[in-house]
């Protein structure tokens, strides 16, 4: 069958390995990437901790808005997002209205060991507590897949079969 022409947005919380399955499926799709965090840090010119210690945390959802509005007038993209990007509804109806979002999930313990000792995660201090605030808001996405303990074809492939069976 062949790949639907929609984006394909990967999103979940910090460590559910976003940035590096997304890649991995546009590399395997040959469709062009977009990571929102590096994109944003490369038109800003600074990196994520820098924009929310400079700018602050809302400029950098400002940044994460106008982005998605300009992504959802795009496609065939594989968008791997900021864990925080979904959250804001506004965002959830833009990306979700040209792609199919697969929410990336995993164990505390995968999320503990992952986010251990993490730089550039100006909000991964505070994780736990974070993660019980979005966990109902993350649950409102219909699809969900685990990447506790997988290797990522075994994840890349669940989503693309989930995927290719939306249609
Ligand atoms: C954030 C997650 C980060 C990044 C920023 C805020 C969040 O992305 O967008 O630090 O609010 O969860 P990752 O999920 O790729 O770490």
């Amino acid at each position: 069958m062949a790949i639907p022409s929609e984006n394909l947005v990967i999103t979940g919380f910090m460590g559910t390995g976003k940035s590096t399955i997304g890649k991995k499926i546009a590399a395997k799709l040959k469709r062009e990437f977009v990571d929102t965090d590096a994109e944003i840090e490369r038109r800003a010119g600074m990196s994520i901790p820098e924009i929310f210690e400079v700018q602050g945390e809302a400029a950098f959802r400002a940044m994460e808005t106008e982005l998605a509005r300009e992504l959802a007038t795009r496609e065939k993209l594989v968008i791997s997002t900021g864990g925080g990007m979904l959250m804001n509804e506004e965002n959830r109806a833009l990306l979700g209205s040209n792609g199919f979002v697969v929410c990336l999930v995993a164990s505390p313990e995968a999320l503990e060991k992952r986010l251990q000792g993490a730089r550039g995660r100006p909000l991964a201090a505070q994780w736990r507590e974070l993660y019980e605030k979005r966990r109902p808001i993350y649950e409102l996405l219909p699809v969900h897949v685990d990447t506790s303990d997988r290797m990522p074809t075994a994840v890349i492939q669940e989503i693309l079969q989930r995927w290719l069976s939306s249609l």
